[in-house]
């Protein structure tokens, strides 16, 4: 496994793959790694000849009152993980390589609408953030194909929808949210739950089940059955940030019979936990 810190080697060393006629896979992550990020390596390894997986918090992303200077990194276990896992290159550079201008004084990608609702209403400028990572990472790696997670469902529509509206050339794949035991969503940001707050914690994914099986059925009005789950989560102690149930497509407000999603997101012990299920 190779350890880049360098943009134009991380170029360079793709582009010689690529004239090999070799296939790259990519993914993207800001480490930390757990069992949801080795699955999406698995999955990478599994459709290509190389695989690259990118090591950057990315300030971009953050907020000004966000958790950008205590974000876990870990890059030692990181890198020995991704080592076991038999990957070719571990690409982690520095901010000041990523944005040697201020992050106010860059292009960047904006994906409109999708990007200013739930995860984005809360978060102001936290796709756009993501958009321009994830386009330069594209355009530094170069790969045929990156694998991201439902887990963070809004964020990988609007990664296809940059990819779509620009013409990106990478096939973008989507793999299922990987769960503990308990079917809590894995995240890097559990590890700052409290042992009473990761105890409640499964009870999240267990109201968006109960919800999920109630809209199933068509169990009663959707508005309805929504208000119910709200209500039992914060009776739960969850501050409710928002809990939707949209279509897979547009993240408009859900048509019965299409492929639709629920979306939550909650703060516990004021940490936020996001989750979805599709319907
Ligand atoms: P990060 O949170 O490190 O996640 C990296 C990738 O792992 C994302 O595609 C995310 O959806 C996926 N992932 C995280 N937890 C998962 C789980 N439990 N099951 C399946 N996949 C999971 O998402 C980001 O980083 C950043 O926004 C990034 C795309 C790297 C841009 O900076």
């Amino acid at each position: 496994m190779q350890i880049i810190h360098h943009l134009n080697e991380m170029t360079a060393l793709s582009l010689s793959w690529r004239e090999q006629g070799q296939r790259i896979a990519f993914v993207p992550t800001m480490g930390n790694l757990h069992a949801g990020h080795l699955a999406l390596v698995e999955k990478a390894t599994a459709c290509a000849d190389r695989v690259a997986v990118s090591i950057f918090v990315n300030p971009m992303q953050f907020g000004p009152s966000e958790d950008f200077n205590i974000y876990p990194r870990t890059p030692e276990d990181d890198l020995e993980i991704l080592e076991k896992q038999g990957i070719d290159a571990a690409f982690m550079p520095t901010v000041q390589a990523m944005y040697p201008r201020k992050p106010a004084d860059m292009s960047y990608v904006d994906v409109p609408g999708v990007s200013d609702i739930f995860c984005g209403a809360s978060r102001p400028g936290h796709f756009r953030g993501v958009a321009t990572v994830v386009s330069k990472l594209f355009n530094i790696v170069q790969p045929h194909v990156a694998v991201f997670g439902e887990k963070d469902f809004q964020q990988l529509l609007i990664i296809r929808r940059m990819v779509g509206d620009l013409s990106m050339p990478v096939d973008i794949i989507g793999l299922e949210t990987q769960r503990e035991a308990d079917g809590l969503a894995m995240s890097s940001r559990n590890a700052y739950l409290s042992h009473a707050a990761r105890d409640k914690a499964p009870l999240f994914y267990q109201n968006l089940n109960t919800l999920a099986d109630a809209l199933k059925q068509g169990a009663a009005a959707v508005g309805v059955l929504k208000n119910t789950t709200r209500d039992i989560l914060i009776n739960e102690g969850f501050e409710l940030d928002y809990l939707d149930v949209v279509n897979q497509q547009d993240l408009s407000p859900w048509t019965p019979g299409q492929p639709g999603v629920i979306l939550a997101a909650v703060l516990l012990d004021k940490i936020r936990l996001i989750d979805n299920i599709k319907i």
